[in-house]
């Protein structure tokens, strides 16, 4: 099987009030699809941003992305690389997640990512750097 990296960015839609709430919906429906769908990968998330590494077979990952994409709980989605991989970067992971909140914002702070600069705006080794640090060492 052909294995492809997919990672994007895009602005949130989540309001403050029930965001831990949304993320949790978001995370069970993401893991127990990517699951049957063969993807693994992590998602950053911040007050305002997400970024997401898919990884899987080409067909199942651009049928997530087109999923993801359609998705109002965020907006303006910019693909920053679908490319060949030899392995995958988070075996273990239906799907990791890593918020930044009081615990992580210093990890996200060494990577550059502050509330100016936030995930949208990074480079894509950048979000993948960091992704794998919050991720650990794999299972
Ligand atoms: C930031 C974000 C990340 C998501 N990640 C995934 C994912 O990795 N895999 C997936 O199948 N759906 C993901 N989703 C959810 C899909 O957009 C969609 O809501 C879901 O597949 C609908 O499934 P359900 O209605 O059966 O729960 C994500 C949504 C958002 C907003």
């Amino acid at each position: 099987m052909s294995l492809i990296r997919l990672v994007y960015a895009s602005e949130s839609r989540l309001v403050d009030t029930c965001r831990s709430e949304e993320l949790d919906r978001i995370l069970a429906s993401a893991r127990r699809l990517n699951e049957r769908n063969g993807i693994t990968g992590f998602l950053l998330a911040t007050d305002s941003a997400f970024a997401q590494v898919l990884e899987g077979a080409r067909e199942a990952v651009a049928e997530t992305y087109g999923r993801i994409g359609a998705d109002p709980r965020h907006a303006g989605l910019k693909l920053l690389c679908e490319q060949p991989i030899a392995a995958r970067s988070f075996p273990g992971w239906a799907m990791g997640i890593s918020e930044r909140d009081e615990t992580t914002t210093f990890i996200f702070g060494l990577y550059g990512v502050t509330p100016e600069e936030d995930l949208q705006v990074q480079p894509l080794d950048v979000l993948l750097d960091l992704a794998g640090e919050l991720a650990g060492p794999p299972a």
